[in-house]
């Protein structure tokens, strides 16, 4: 007889794990705080005692003890007598380097009290904020907007480099990231692809952003900005259109307006590539069912999505071929192809 069971990917869970993963926030918030009070970046100039620290950081004596003892158990700080130093993890990903990821730190700060409400998204299905979703009003704020951008790149880091080696770009002669941000992956694909047309497409208060992310990548001139409302504006003409990070913000009938749209802009044979840290299939991975999730607190209509679900959107589309491949550890390619 054929098992159908999906049995956990965890694995039995005793007593004490029941109860690591009860209070797994307690840990998750003492960093998010450490990052809201700014002590790692503080503490990248080099140690200093724990009565430094609680005044500089403005934390008081009370809790400030057991939370930076509790950050040397946590494997975030070092001490030594009265004496504490970033370790060499946070020294990179939580102060102000090139790695940093403060960015998604703040993003996941912000998002705390949201998941708080877990139980009312469970009870009615309703997005519990808007905070850094509703992007024209995010956009509003210049230093919002560039944080933002910063998560994205952190959150596409690897998609740029696999993207260019990982699909046959010889025959295209141009392509255009829609919904590309400040242009991280259009300008990996770019460099790695000298022959193509490459272009961004985002809202027009993103394009400062832009401007000064292609320079500081020393790729002014080499892609091209569109600035546009992907739903409302005409889209730009191009052989491949790419979307990542993108469909999850959005429900169902709004993914197929959009990818309507692209297949109505690309020319016979071209291709719209999607890519996603999707469900897997099976409906197993718990990090990706967190995060859809997340994406319905955060958003009226957006959700994880599967290989397959995505595949019949674009048959919905009008695309007449769709695969689906791995892309990165996170992320899955979906090709759709428009009839030749
Ligand atoms: C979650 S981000 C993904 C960014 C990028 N593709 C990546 O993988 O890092 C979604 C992007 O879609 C853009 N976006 C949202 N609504 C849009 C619209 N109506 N028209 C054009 N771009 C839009 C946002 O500005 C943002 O850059």
């Amino acid at each position: 007889m054929i098992d159908n069971t999906i049995r956990p990917t965890a694995g039995p869970q005793d007593r004490a794990a029941v109860v690591r993963t009860a209070r797994s926030y307690w840990a998750a918030k003492v960093l998010l705080s450490a990052v809201e009070l700014g002590l790692f970046k503080k503490l990248e100039k080099g140690a200093a005692t724990d009565a430094d620290i609680l005044r500089d950081c403005g934390i008081h004596a009370r809790a400030g003890h057991d939370f930076l003892d509790a950050l040397v158990g946590l494997g975030f700080l070092e001490r030594e007598g009265k004496s504490y130093r970033n370790a060499p993890s946070a020294d990179r990903y939580l102060a102000a380097g090139p790695d940093s990821l403060e960015g998604l730190m703040r993003l996941l700060s912000a998002h705390f009290s949201v998941w708080s409400d877990l139980t009312g998204l469970l009870r009615d299905g309703g997005q519990r904020t808007n905070v850094g979703r509703d992007f024209k009003k995010l956009y509003e704020d210049p230093e919002a907007l560039e944080r933002f951008m910063a998560v994205m790149d952190g959150a596409s880091a690897e998609i740029g480099p696999a993207l260019a080696s990982g699909y046959d770009w010889a025959a295209r002669a141009s392509f255009v990231d829609l919904g590309g941000a400040r242009g991280n992956v259009a300008a990996a694909v770019a460099r790695a692809h000298p022959h193509l047309r490459a272009g961004c497409a985002d809202l027009p208060a993103v394009e400062p952003a832009f401007d000064r992310h292609m320079d500081r990548l020393g790729l002014t001139g080499k892609v091209r900005f569109h600035a546009c409302d992907f739903f409302a504006d005409p889209l730009p003409e191009t052989d491949v259109m790419i979307i990542g990070h993108v469909l999850h913000d959005w429900d169902s009938e709004q993914c197929v307006r959009l990818l309507s749209r692209v297949h109505d802009a690309l020319p016979p044979g071209g291709s719209v590539l999607i890519y996603d840290s999707m469900i897997d299939d099976a409906r197993r991975d718990p990090d990706r069912l967190l995060l859809s999730l997340n994406m319905k607190l955060i958003t009226p209509g957006g959700t994880g999505y599967t290989p397959a679900q995505a595949r019949s959107w674009l048959t919905e589309a009008g695309f007449a071929k769709t695969a689906a491949s791995r892309l990165t550890d996170s992320d899955t390619l979906v090709e759709g192809r428009k009839a030749a």
